[in-house]
């Protein structure tokens, strides 16, 4: 039997555990998995909805770390994480993505010398700026198992001397959560809801802090959404932090005067997959949601300088846009017109069989170990 304690913390976290958790489920005779949530995010519209949309159990623990500086939250997350795991005394402590939860915990358990495995491994975006990035790279420095969404991963990992024999490719594990919702998403009555008249809209989210806790990168955007929202309706589901820097940055009129910009609480996961699954154009500074484009088929252009997921890129509908005005008008015009580029392709392995890879690899680990 292995008994894993599966971490959350942030909304990305919870649609790439939700599958793992379920597929771990299906095997009982091998896993026994538990769910720690460190309460990182803690509305109920960023984290309570997901664990209803995605069937993910309630979490066996719940931390209730919230918010703090980079240092306080990481800090809370490792002092409260500790007692959890040498009570429980796992096999293995899997965490997944970038997010401060993810190193906080992984850092816990190597010092513990308990084994960690990383979902999602190899990104890199070679920005140093971006606090993702600093969790990504010592996350994969210290954990013993590394799964990685797609082969540019692979490579980045190699060239920072992680040995071979503890990378497995698996794939995008996001997919498999799109793939097992998108058809209960898409009879969703999202649009109505949002009083949505047309067909044709474009959905927006912000919240890196380059973007949004910067008045010039913040105004550059608008005033590229003022030009984009007279073309069509704009849905713009906006982040807690967000809206505290809208309110911050005295921003909050020119927001409200941009007619057709649709400014709404955050949405669960099945609602925003329905509304990305029928946009006309995708604006984001997200990572999960470049790769959700890609496996849609849906334009995105990605309001950032640079991305950790290249592979959108290469093979899917991701445009690297930056902030400045008149290229994001322009990209989104080439979009709206049907000039953007288009693509049938879907990155290798991203075919919802991901979890299962990754209990396999788990299964295997473990059988390889008992053997020595
Ligand atoms: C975090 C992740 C980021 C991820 C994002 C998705 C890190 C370093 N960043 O950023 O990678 O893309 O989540 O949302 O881990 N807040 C609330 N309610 C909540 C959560 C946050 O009001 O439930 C507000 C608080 O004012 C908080 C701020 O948002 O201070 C930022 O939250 P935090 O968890 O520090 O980072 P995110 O910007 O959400």
């Amino acid at each position: 039997m292995l008994k894993v304690i599966n971490v959350v913390g942030a909304r990305p976290n919870f649609m790439k555990v939700a599958p793992i958790v379920a597929a771990m489920k299906r095997r009982p005779h091998i896993f026994q998995p538990l769910v720690v949530h460190t309460g990182q995010h803690y509305d109920s519209a960023m984290s309570d909805s997901f664990f209803h949309d995605l069937d993910l159990p309630q979490p066996d623990t719940h931390l209730g770390v919230g918010s703090g500086s980079h240092a306080a939250q990481t800090a809370a997350v490792m002092e409260r994480f500790e007692p959890v795991v040498l009570r429980e005394k796992p096999d293995w402590v899997l965490v997944v993505g970038d997010v401060n939860s993810t190193i906080a915990c992984a850092l816990v358990c190597v010092k513990l010398g308990v084994k960690v495995a990383h979902v999602e491994a190899g990104l890199r975006s070679r920005d140093r700026s971006m606090p993702e990035e600093i969790n990504r790279l010592l996350t994969d420095q210290i954990a013993d198992l590394l799964f990685t969404p797609s082969p540019d991963a692979d490579e980045n990992l190699l060239a920072e001397g992680i040995p071979r024999e503890r990378i497995r490719f698996v794939g995008n594990v996001m997919i498999d959560s799109l793939q097992k919702n998108l058809e209960h998403a898409r009879d969703r009555r999202t649009r109505e809801k949002l009083g949505l008249s047309g067909a044709d809209y474009a959905l927006l989210t912000l919240h890196r802090p380059s973007n949004v806790d910067l008045r010039e990168s913040f105004e550059r955007i608008l005033a590229a959404l003022e030009v984009i929202a007279s073309k069509l309706p704009i849905v713009f589901p906006v982040h807690p932090r967000t809206r505290k820097t809208i309110a911050e940055l005295g921003l909050t009129t020119r927001v409200n005067g941009i007619k057709d910009l649709r400014v709404v609480d955050p949405l669960g996961y099945l609602d925003f997959l329905n509304l990305s699954s029928s946009a006309r154009l995708v604006l984001t500074d997200s990572g999960g949601i470049q790769e959700e484009t890609t496996a849609l088929g849906i334009p995105c252009l990605t309001l950032r300088e640079n991305t950790e997921r290249p592979i959108t890129v290469e093979m899917g509908t991701n445009v690297v846009v930056g902030t400045d005005t008149t290229k994001i008008v322009a990209e989104a015009t080439a979009a709206l017109n049907g000039s953007a580029k288009k693509t049938t392709r879907q990155p290798p392995l991203w075919d919802g069989r991901t979890s299962e890879r990754i209990l396999d690899a788990l299964e295997e680990f473990a059988s390889l170990q008992n053997r020595r």
